[in-house]
């Protein structure tokens, strides 16, 4: 891609996520995997400040609400994202933290309020990963009769992250004057009752924490439907999605692209970050070494318990393990809709059997294996061909994020691709996104400038 003069060459960027024992079922029996990693604040510290040393942009926290004995190893027993966001903050000074919380089982007001406090605890680098549960069972442990159906989901995440937004208003910038001698904590015209009133959350506010050094903590989307895709458009910073070619990343980029322009933002202001596993070996073959020793470790009875969790733990026994992958009619619709839907598109232009289906599924061969270069030619071709604007790492063997930083970082940083030191201090800053304006400050500002200059036209800069 060609870059207009004295203009910066556009960067990539990258998240690392934390998943302590793998996104598989057997990965924690690997020798050089501590099998309780998901859960040991020093695996995952050390797993930080990895990636801090190469410079990611943040590292990021999945999340999930409801497990049963068919749940992967991972999904067991781990840390609650954002205590473990508020513990990777206070040992990192540069790196963004994310984690993911659900807008389907939480309340607007604590959400907000958690999010500002991580990102005044680590100077401005917060981030929160919306999603919206994808599992039935996670009603069970909120009290809750149903699980709310998918579209219904995303309605409530529309109206949540309005609220959020709002209270995250709540202060302009310099409400707090804190004057010893006048007695003046702060100014009350510059804190705002949010009231909303709503159809799904009434919330008055306002939020009990002061807006930080990024105005908002940056807004992840996970949810790659329809409706997923409008939510992010709409409003959020950044996406973390999952696609196996690149053609179907390049379609997703572009779409989320044109929705987000067609609500008025720059195209720019949205992120899309693909997950991928890279497998990294000095050689080729020691990488399809280290894929080999992961998939070894897989049976096809785990394999199939991975793949009915996407099914919302569809029990796949009962189908013949060399038949064609069955027909599941709606199963899965209400859960990860855009995942069962590209699995079961996938069996059957293929033609997979259960066993291959599930296999694939569970032990997926990444396309980003291979030597050092090889890999970062993979992630320049997505990052220069409309695919991505950066990748959120997982680690699909032990060592996975180390071997990535210390191989195929120094390749990209090589290429002029990725930073060799952090541009700013906060996440906002080093991913290139805008600090928004305090709403009220804007209105404030504008009304300023419309008294001032009652004949100048809108286009006219503000000083
Ligand atoms: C790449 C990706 C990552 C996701 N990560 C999470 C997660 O960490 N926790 C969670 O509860 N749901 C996660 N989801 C699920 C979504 O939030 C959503 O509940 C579900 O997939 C249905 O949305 P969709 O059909 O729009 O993809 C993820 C979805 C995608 C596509």
């Amino acid at each position: 891609m060609s870059h207009p003069v004295n203009q910066p060459k556009r960067k990539l960027k990258l998240g690392a996520m934390l998943h302590g024992v793998g996104s598989s079922m057997s990965t924690w029996r690997h020798p050089e995997l501590p099998s309780d990693a998901s859960i040991s604040i020093d695996y995952i510290k050390e797993q930080a400040r990895i990636a801090e040393e190469g410079k990611l942009d943040l590292v990021f926290i999945a999340d999930g609400l409801y497990i049963n004995e068919k749940s992967i190893p991972h999904f067991l027993n781990r840390f609650e994202p954002v205590t473990i966001l508020s513990a990777i903050g206070s040992v990192t000074s540069r790196i963004g933290v994310v984690g993911t919380l659900s807008t389907s089982y939480s309340e607007p007001f604590t959400v907000a309020r958690q999010f500002a406090s991580i990102d005044h605890i680590t100077g401005g680098r917060a981030g929160w990963n919306v999603v919206t549960s994808p599992l039935e069972g996670s009603a069970k442990n909120f009290s809750r009769k149903e699980h709310p159906e998918h579209e219904l989901r995303y309605e409530i995440a529309e109206e949540y992250l309005e609220v959020v937004r709002g209270l995250w208003d709540s202060w302009e910038d310099d409400a707090f004057v804190r004057n010893k001698e006048t007695g003046v904590f702060f100014d009350p015209d510059k804190m705002h009752r949010l009231n909303h009133q709503g159809k799904h959350f009434s919330v008055e506010g306002p939020l009990n924490i002061a807006r930080s050094k990024q105005g908002h903590p940056v807004v992840f989307q996970a949810g790659s439907s329809d409706s997923g895709r409008s939510l992010a458009a709409r409003t959020a910073d950044a996406v973390f999605t999952g696609h196996e070619t690149i053609e179907e990343a390049q379609q997703f980029y572009r779409n989320v692209k044109e929705r987000a322009a067609a609500f008025g933002r720059s195209p720019d202001e949205i992120l899309i970050f693909p997950g991928i596993g890279p497998i990294v070996g000095r050689t080729a073959e020691e990488a399809e070494r280290k894929y080999q020793e992961v998939a070894d470790l897989v049976k096809v009875e785990e394999a199939l318990l991975y793949l009915g969790r996407f099914f919302d733990h569809h029990d796949f026994s009962v189908y013949g393990l060399d038949e064609p992958f069955p027909d599941l009619g709606d199963i899965g619709a209400n859960s990860f809709r855009s995942t069962t839907d590209r699995i079961k598109r996938k069996a059957k232009e293929e033609g997979l059997t259960l066993r291959q289906t599930a296999l694939q599924v569970a032990t997926p061969k990444t396309s980003f294996i291979g030597t050092p270069e090889q890999v970062a030619d993979k992630i320049q071709a997505w990052f220069e061909q409309g695919a991505a604007d950066g990748f959120m790492i997982g680690s699909t063997v032990p060592n996975g994020l180390r071997d990535f930083v210390e191989l195929v970082v120094p390749v990209l940083q090589e290429r002029g691709l990725f930073r060799e030191e952090y541009e700013a201090d906060t996440l906002r800053g080093n991913l290139g996104l805008p600090v928004p304006e305090n709403r009220y400050t804007a209105a404030r500002r504008k009304a300023a400038e419309a008294q001032v200059l009652p004949e100048q036209p809108e286009t006219v800069p503000a000083p």
